[in-house]
């Protein structure tokens, strides 16, 4: 099963691909995380990445595709996958099914979470991330258990950099220029099923097993 994540930053994507990763026991696959991984371990590619996060703008397409097309060619994801912030163009789009196209397989579902503008701002204000192992916790919504600290590994947890308010409001336009029009191109080919982001992440998760086969929670 090969599922793509749509919707806005902050909109849940990341909180939803882990419920269904561990449902299905597919891999969860963030070019996002990735870009923040490479951060961490000092490469070039962390870095250049930064550049362009920071400002809240794409990282460009030579920088992710090769990337991205490498990783869903692990072993890991032979059973399928699920990639939460790629594609984020119709580039991007173009390139993957191209791929999948040359191993006679193509994207199964299109999950659009729809969560309107003005949550947004508010809801990433109160994300706090573990800059370790990459967990997402929000102060309101989903607490860590202890304040401040990972649940899974125990660190220190932070606001990311690009989740400051002017960050957020460049990538929601970022977002409706250059990713929303995905939409439209995963509707035409009949695999597009949008869910309502505003509900409870639990009330998300049934909504989403709900096309996806799988009854209980
Ligand atoms: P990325 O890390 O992918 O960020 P994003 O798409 O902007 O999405 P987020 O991770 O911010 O949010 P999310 O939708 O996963 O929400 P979450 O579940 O955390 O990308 C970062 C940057 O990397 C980009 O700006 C770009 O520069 C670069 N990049 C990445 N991929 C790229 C690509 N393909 N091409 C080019 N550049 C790329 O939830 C948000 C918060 O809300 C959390 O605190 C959570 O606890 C809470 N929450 C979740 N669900 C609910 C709910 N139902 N109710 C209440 N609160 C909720």
């Amino acid at each position: 099963m090969k599922i793509v994540m749509l919707g806005a930053p902050g909109a849940g994507k990341g909180t939803q691909a882990d419920r269904i990763a561990e449902k299905f026991g597919i891999p969860h696959i963030s070019t996002g995380d990735i870009f923040r991984a490479n951060l961490r371990e000092g490469t070039e590619l962390g870095k250049k990445a930064k550049v362009y996060m920071d400002r809240g703008e794409l990282v460009p397409d030579d920088l992710t595709c090769d990337l991205l097309i490498d990783r869903v060619s692990k072993e890991d994801c032979a059973e399928g996958y699920i990639l939460d912030g790629f594609p984020r163009t119709i580039a991007q789009a173009e390139v993957l099914d191209r791929a999948l196209k040359a191993l006679n397989t193509a994207v199964d579902f299109a999950i659009d979470v729809e969560v309107p503008d003005e949550d947004i701002v508010t809801r990433m204000s109160g994300r706090r991330a573990c800059p370790k192992c990459g967990a997402t916790y929000h102060v309101k919504y989903m607490p860590s258990k202890i304040e401040d600290k990972c649940d899974k590994c125990g660190s220190d947890l932070i606001l990311r950099d690009d989740d400051k308010p002017e960050t957020v409001l460049k990538r929601l336009r970022v977002y409706h220029d250059q990713t929303q029009p995905l939409i439209d191109y995963y509707q035409k080919k009949g695999i597009l099923h949008t869910v309502d982001g505003t509900k409870t992440p639990e009330a998300v998760f049934g909504s989403i097993l709900a096309f996806l086969g799988k009854e209980s929670v």
